[in-house]
């Protein structure tokens, strides 16, 4: 039930093996990029709000070779499943969709005007896939960095979060905020990143020692979440119109209340949802600052009953594992994370308390659900950055 993170050099080893078995030689250059876990600010980052997330120890690990021609040729050790596209003709693939992460990238930094060299590149990853930690944004984030190194660009974390986030939402169709490829691309070990999503601009917030970050993956296929968040998006674009403001970002509690009557019952829950975590996230930050372990959970679970009843973006198995979470001692907060309708939670856990907390959770969610869930204890990590060595 509770899995342990692939080490880089065991990721590094394995990869390196099925280069040489598939390209014939090995990968002059290593990139890692991580998966992430938003802490609080959830459903924000499209509004122009606040979002607090964590890279974590799971990695997608990259090696790559140039090549003197505009192909790019990859292999993904994980599915067993190699591609290659021209650079000069790059097209959606219905086949093998992982590539589109891979292909969208290298759409976006044309479209940008950068100059690429093919590559020859192996992927291996323990990001779990479909469990909302961002197993495709780490794809992405991987692939800009390493165009980036072996193509010689200038380009800084938030261009390459930008133009991630572009490959997700123009060439993939995913209509996601800027959260992911944010924290995957500026993360930093032992924080957390306040990210102002009107801004672009970052606070760094230390996660104080003694507190572990516990992560309980439903193994719940997020099925509904495509329709479901861009029904979401249009729900808040509404709101703002109604309510007068550029984004929900500007709302404040007290706008929120006078404008009530004006809003149909599905807009009010949703705004009310968008404002109060606006207000958690920035109450979170200080109390974390402060080293009040105790409010940042109550606000994670605030910020859980909001998801489950405003914005109505979880779900039976979400709610489990997290109710069980709340019945343990050593929880200061429990919550749903990313964009809901399965995969995780996030648990703020005293660290000498995670091994047993995870396994009650895992025991009770499996009882309940019938499921074995997957659990990973987690670190803050850098975002993604070159294997030395
Ligand atoms: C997904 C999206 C993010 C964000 C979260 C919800 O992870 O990719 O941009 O909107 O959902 O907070």
């Amino acid at each position: 039930m509770i899995s342990r993170p692939v080490s880089l050099a065991e990721h590094r080893e394995n990869a390196a093996r099925a280069a040489l078995r598939h390209f014939g030689r090995a990968p002059s250059f290593w990139a890692a990029a991580p998966g992430r876990v938003n802490l609080i600010g959830e459903h924000t980052d499209y509004n122009e709000g606040f979002v607090l997330p964590v890279a974590i120890d799971r990695h997608v690990v990259i090696g790559a070779t140039p090549r003197a021609d505009r192909l790019v040729r990859l292999y993904a050790l994980d599915f067993d499943e190699g591609v290659a596209f021209s650079l000069d003709d790059i097209i959606y693939s219905q086949e093998s969709r992982w590539s589109n992460y891979i292909r969208g990238v290298a759409w976006a930094l044309q479209e940008a005007g950068y100059r690429l060299r093919g590559m020859d590149a192996v992927l291996t990853s323990d990001v779990p896939i479909a469990s909302g930690l961002s197993s495709s944004a780490a794809v992405e984030v991987a692939t800009a960095y390493a165009f980036q190194v072996l193509s010689g660009l200038d380009l800084d974390g938030v261009q390459r979060a930008l133009l991630c986030q572009k490959a997700e939402n123009q060439f993939v169709g995913m209509n996601c905020g800027i959260m992911d490829q944010y924290i995957i691309s500026l993360g930093k070990r032992g924080h957390a990143l306040l990210i102002d999503c009107r801004s672009l601009e970052y606070d760094l917030v230390p996660i104080p020692s003694g507190c572990s970050l516990v992560i309980c993956n439903t193994r719940k296929k997020r099925g509904l979440v495509d329709s479901e968040y861009n029904a979401r998006r249009q729900e808040c674009e509404r709101g703002a119109a109604l309510l007068g403001v550029r984004a929900l970002r500007d709302a404040t509690p007290s706008l929120l209340e006078e404008r009530a009557a004006s809003l149909d019952p599905i807009t009010l829950k949703r705004c009310r949802h968008v404002i109060t975590e606006n207000a958690r996230t920035l109450e979170a930050v200080s109390a974390l600052k402060e080293g009040n372990l105790g409010r940042v959970g109550e606000l994670m679970n605030a910020s859980h009953r909001s998801l489950r009843d405003d914005y109505e973006v979880s779900c039976r198995e979400l709610d489990v594992m997290v109710e069980a979470a709340w019945k343990q001692g050593g929880v200061w907060g429990a919550r749903m994370t990313g964009a809901g309708f399965g995969g995780c939670t996030i648990n703020l856990v005293a660290e000498e308390a995670a091994l047993d907390v995870a396994e009650a959770i895992g025991e009770e969610y499996q009882r309940v659900i019938g499921i074995a869930p997957e659990i990973y204890i987690c670190q803050a990590e850098d975002g993604v950055s070159a294997i030395e060595g």
